[in-house]
């Protein structure tokens, strides 16, 4: 089994973006925690992160048949991007969102999501501990146990 683990624009900068939002907790002790969690069921993690809309579409396009299910943060993209909907629409893998703050809490144009209703959950506002469930509901849901 493998997962993907991507994340979208300017995070990247965690641990010094925002830290009152979001936290100093890096993207490197994001990936090691999904790796950690991954890893002790069995499951590989390839880690992708970028600030480049199109580079995740495509990722989702080349990986579709070489990851089993996605831990998403998709970032701004979220709130944005009808092709990031379409691209997870289309590869028909589960897919979790995830975000770090509780998007429902903040700026209006934060609380919808435009890939919600593409992915098979979401796990908003848990900060990094999220990162940890969602991996944990996506290898429950592809070992069929949810
Ligand atoms: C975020 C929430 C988004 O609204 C924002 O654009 C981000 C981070 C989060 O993890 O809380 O970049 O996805």
């Amino acid at each position: 089994m493998q997962i993907l683990l991507a994340h979208g624009p300017n995070l990247n900068l965690l641990g010094e973006r925002k830290p009152e939002v979001y936290g100093t907790t890096t993207l490197l002790d994001i990936e090691a925690d999904v790796a950690g969690v991954a890893n002790a069921r069995g499951a590989a993690v390839l880690c992708l992160q970028t600030n480049h809309e199109g580079r995740l579409i495509d990722a989702l396009h080349e990986l579709r048949r070489v990851v089993d299910g996605v831990v998403l943060n998709a970032g701004a993209w979220t709130h944005t991007s009808v092709a990031l909907r379409d691209a997870i629409e289309a590869v028909e893998l589960p897919v979790v969102e995830v975000h770090l703050s509780n998007t429902h809490r903040r700026e209006e144009f934060r609380h919808r999501s435009l890939i919600a209703a593409v992915c098979i959950g979401q796990v908003t506002g848990l900060g990094r501990e999220g990162y940890r469930v969602a991996t944990e509901l996506l290898l429950d849901y592809l070992e069929g146990r949810r």
